[in-house]
């Protein structure tokens, strides 16, 4: 009865997949930038001791939560694509419009409505494609990396591949420099995507956060 009378109604958003795959892609990239850094800046162990493998386990660590994320970017990519709900490819159709571009600008400065196709604004869209390139070059350079020491199983299929990537890129030095600036643009997104989530929650009055928890929005009734 209540539920009739509230002045809200609810829409499912997001599907299970993508909420499992959003915070198992957070964890991964929470993990990787902490033992990313630790890598490229090893201050744990004394330099005169050479038999404690902290080093080795922060680095076993990257490994595993780097195929995490190699995995979750091919799995996030064809559900983007193929997945039952066309609720994220819908939202391309703003990014070709102009009007739904000026729309979004307008409603970020306090004028006017968010009026969305999808589930996405032309802004947001973008910005989520372009991550998920880097997301992609991270997951080539991490293998470039884990290939160059690695020569059997897995890295001895991706080492002819890894040397084509190392030779274009000018050498391995600069895969490193590289994968750890793309570390970079992770936390910048991060910082800046936690905000505006939290922002648009506030300013639209919709389930921002909570519906990539829940899977659920809600809108004032028509
Ligand atoms: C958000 C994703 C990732 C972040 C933030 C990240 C971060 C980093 C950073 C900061 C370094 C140190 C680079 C330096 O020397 O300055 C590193 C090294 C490395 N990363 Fe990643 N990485 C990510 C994904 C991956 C993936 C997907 C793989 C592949 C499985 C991977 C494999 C490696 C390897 C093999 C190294 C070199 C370790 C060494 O030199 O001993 N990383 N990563």
């Amino acid at each position: 009865m209540a539920t009739q009378s509230a002045p809200y109604q609810r829409e499912l958003v997001f599907g299970a997949a993508i909420r499992i795959f959003h915070w198992l892609r957070a964890l991964a990239i929470l993990v990787l930038v902490i033992t990313g850094f630790y890598i490229s800046w090893p201050f744990l162990v004394a330099p005169e001791s050479s038999d404690v493998l902290v080093q080795g386990y922060i680095r076993a660590a990257h490994q595993i939560f780097g195929f995490l994320l190699v995995s979750i970017t091919l799995v996030r990519a064809y559900l983007f694509f193929f997945g039952k709900s066309d609720i994220e490819r819908r939202s391309f159709k703003d990014v070709l419009s102009p009007k739904s571009w000026l729309t979004q600008l307008k409603s970020y400065l306090w004028m006017g409505h968010l009026d969305k196709a999808g589930v996405y604004g032309p802004l947001q869209f973008v910005t989520y494609f372009a991550i998920s390139v880097v997301a992609f070059l991270i997951c080539v350079t991490g293998l470039v990396l884990y290939a160059n020491v690695y020569h059997q199983g897995l890295g001895g299929m991706l080492g002819g591949m890894a040397n084509w990537v190392t030779m274009m890129m000018g050498g391995l030095a600069p895969v490193r420099i590289w994968h750890h600036y793309f570390t970079w643009v992770f936390i910048i997104f991060v910082v800046i995507h936690v905000y505006m989530a939290v922002w648009s929650g506030i300013r639209f009055k919709h389930n921002s956060v909570d519906s990539i928890v829940s899977g659920y929005d809600y809108h004032k009734k028509k």
